[in-house]
């Protein structure tokens, strides 16, 4: 397939931009040798929106998005959070989603080829880490009514619901089950069913979507035992799916397990227009340095151009081209080992596009 793809690029805040670049360079040159085009509209979305409009996701941007084929945000997100009450940079993803009608977000997380060392665990164990949390997030506790503050008896009272349909729990479970047999056929699926009513409705409905799919192996797992077996013995999972709040801990835990949450990807989909991003934060810290690493945005942008746009191949050029700049050595300064030189993350994207450009180009019958 080739043709001409609107993207709506929303950079966002801290290190959001300069990762964004670095996605942008990748996007074009892949582009340039997959034969389809990509035009790009660059817009606020987060604290840098707030700062110009009021409002994380001001609706010019929000229409913007609704129109493209594919949206790739950077990072959103302040040092310090505003007081509660007053709109949150973050409210950008959380409305993004719904508005696009994305109700699965797929993080895989692994430790790519010669980073074993990232992270705590034994190489020999950490090479064996490749799974993806298939995460809701259309609903549940981020979303339930009724919700936000209110005073009672003079004090302060906050409130969040948590709140599921079995048609939410279906639909989700449904794309793990139909990843599991893109892969190993291995489906854990996580809720807290001996505390909460909305995980009882979960484990029940995912056994029935469970009895539908004969070839895959699903098993339930109650999330603190996840938590805690996802650290210990992480390769014994495959497709882990679980509601809202718990695929959000899960996914970063699953960060922390490979070594760094700046190498998970994030796709938001299931609508017409998906939302692609690395799942870590926006680093204040770090910002403005040109050191940050963009290994997940780099992977953020592989689920774009697959799932996003159709295009596998160039897809897997953008993987491949990854996994040879890191095998050869590519490293920035947070997954550097001793000895080794930090590159810079423009440096590295250099290193990534020069693999890219030595990838041998597909044949066209
Ligand atoms: C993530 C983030 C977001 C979420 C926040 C920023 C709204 O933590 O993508 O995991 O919880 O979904
Ligand atoms: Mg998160």
């Amino acid at each position: 397939m080739s043709g001409r793809y609107q993207i709506v690029v929303l950079p966002g805040d801290g290190i959001g931009p300069e990762i964004t670049e670095a996605g942008l360079l990748v996007l074009e040159a892949a582009a340039r040798d997959g034969g389809f085009e990509i035009e790009t509209e660059l817009l606020p979305a987060g604290a840098v929106a707030i700062e110009a409009y009021g409002d994380p996701l001001p609706t010019h941007v929000l229409e913007a998005a609704l129109g493209a084929d594919a949206v790739l945000l950077g990072a959103v997100g302040l040092a310090h959070p505003p007081p509660l009450g007053e709109p949150r940079p973050e409210e950008a993803i959380l409305r993004l989603r719904v508005a696009l009608g994305a109700f699965v977000d797929l993080r895989r997380g692994r430790c790519l080829p010669g980073l074993e060392h990232v992270s705590a665990l034994r190489p020999e164990l950490a090479s064996r880490v490749d799974m993806i949390v298939v995460r809701e997030v259309a609903g549940g506790i981020f979303y339930g009514e009724p919700r936000g503050l209110e005073r009672t008896e003079g004090r302060r009272v906050a409130v969040d619901t948590c709140r599921y349909d079995e048609q939410e729990i279906r639909r989700v479970v449904e794309v793990a089950c139909q990843i599991a047999t893109t892969r190993d056929g291995r489906v854990c699926s996580v809720d807290k069913a001996n505390v909460m009513y909305t995980g009882r409705l979960w484990r029940e409905v995912a056994t029935e979507v469970a009895a539908e799919h004969g070839d895959v192996e699903v098993e339930h797992l109650l999330v603190d035992a996840a938590a805690a077996r996802m650290v210990a013995d992480p390769a014994s999972f495959d497709v882990v799916v679980t509601e809202n709040l718990f695929g959000d801990i899960l996914s970063d835990t699953l960060a922390g397990v490979v070594g760094s949450s700046a190498m998970v990807p994030s796709a938001s989909v299931g609508g017409r227009t998906g939302l692609f991003e690395p799942i870590h934060g926006s680093a204040p810290d770090i910002a403005g340095r040109g050191s940050a690493n963009p290994v997940g945005m780099m992977l953020a942008l592989v689920g774009l151009l697959a799932i996003g746009l159709g295009e596998h191949a160039a897809a897997a050029a953008v993987e491949g081209a990854l996994l040879a700049a890191v095998a050869g050595g590519a490293r920035t300064a947070d997954i550097a080992q001793r000895g080794e030189r930090a590159l810079t993350s423009r440096e590295f994207t250099e290193c990534v596009i020069q693999e890219l450009a030595a990838r041998p180009r597909p044949v066209v019958a």
